[in-house]
């Protein structure tokens, strides 16, 4: 059936080795991120026979799916209405909210637990975390007196909403931040999370931040780079996930609709290029399972046009007769592509094992 996405178990596999000794070599311990992949358990399951140090999703449903011996983290803030599902299923979460970690510590109390908080420090990327020293003071004074809520350590996230990459000076206000707070309240912080994927440039340059302790990979496991500047990572796989996707219509047309043109499914006034006369493959795949933007034909005589919510449409350029109804195409993918196709009930997930 199709469409779907060939799932590569054994080269997710060589791909979490890789990164696993990459990142012990610098002496960082690694959560493995199972949100690109919705934590499917074909996955997941290598991740616990690879035994990492801690397992980590952005969303509570996700770390609900499995069970296992090693530390489960949230990495998405704990909203204030699921503290008790977070506790219950998280030991660790990433938090920038006192009203949510009081939410946490009563929930632990009632629950007989004993939860660990990551403190989120917005150095610069502007999504979570605290900005301002006063405020990560006064929240840590008031943490180390909770008796459910375990101060496990300091985070910060980059090249996420503000695109900002990880360098030695922006870092430097992590670590700056980590060393005066162990001073004043005479603590030793265990877990300084350093970031994600966009990280590893630095490992892979030798740079290693004194302090920084911890990283929370997803997407170079998967997809095979680092996300700083895109690039691949040496001997990492980038075909973990492939997607393929059937022709259902395969004609000559002209490239430039014919009438008056007025808005498309999405509401939008569509803008074409004259083309002259296209050899038209019409997939079974559409918007409401991917952004055809993010689809990389593996075939490069193949460019896709566009797509409705049910349909993308390709131009195939040179030998045309190469193809006919019921081909299949076949894509490589972005972070944001491998997401959606993962998420999309209407694409058929089929996991193979060999190298
Ligand atoms: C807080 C946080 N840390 C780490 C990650 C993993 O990022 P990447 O997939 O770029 O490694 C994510 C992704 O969802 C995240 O939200």
């Amino acid at each position: 059936m199709y469409p779907r996405l060939i799932i590569n178990t054994e080269k997710y596999r060589h791909n979490l080795k890789v990164i696993k000794n990459l990142t012990s070599k610098h002496g960082l311990s690694l959560m493995v991120v199972t949100k690109v992949f919705c934590a499917e358990k074909p996955l997941t399951d290598i991740i616990k026979e690879e035994s990492v140090d801690f397992i980590a999703d952005s969303r509570i449903k996700n770390l609900e799916k499995f069970s296992t011996n090693i530390p489960k983290a949230l990495l998405r803030l704990v909203s204030l209405y699921e503290v008790e599902r977070a506790v219950n299923v998280a030991d660790i979460s990433l938090n920038s909210e006192m009203e949510v970690i009081r939410g946490l510590n009563n929930a632990a109390a009632k629950y007989r637990r004993i939860h660990e908080v990551i403190l989120m420090i917005d150095i610069g990327d502007l999504r979570e975390g605290y900005f301002y020293k006063e405020d990560v003071f006064a929240a840590i004074k008031e943490i180390l007196r909770m008796k459910n809520i375990k101060l496990k350590g300091l985070g910060t996230n980059l090249t996420c909403y503000g695109g900002i990459i990880p360098t030695e000076k922006t870092l430097k206000k992590l670590i700056d931040l980590v060393n005066e707070t162990e001073q004043k309240f005479d603590i030793e912080l265990e877990i300084i999370s350093g970031g994600n994927s966009s990280h590893l440039y630095l490992l892979e340059k030798d740079i290693h931040l004194d302090r920084i302790n911890n990283l929370r990979i997803g997407e170079a496991i998967a997809l095979g780079r680092e996300t700083a500047y895109g690039s691949i990572i040496e001997d990492l796989y980038d075909d973990v996930f492939i997607l393929e996707a059937d022709i259902i219509e395969y004609k000559k047309k002209p490239s430039m609709p014919e009438g008056d043109v007025g808005m498309d499914a999405f509401g939008k006034t569509p803008d074409f290029e004259d083309l002259g006369v296209v050899n038209r493959a019409i997939l079974g795949i559409g918007k409401q399972d991917v952004d055809f933007y993010e689809l990389k034909s593996l075939d490069k005589n193949i460019s896709l046009l566009g797509s409705s919510s049910d349909h993308i449409i390709a131009g195939i350029w040179d030998s045309p007769s190469l193809y006919k109804v019921g081909d299949v195409l076949r894509f490589k993918l972005t972070y944001g592509s491998l997401l959606s196709l993962m998420t999309s009930e209407y694409v058929e997930k089929y996991y193979v094992k060999t190298l």
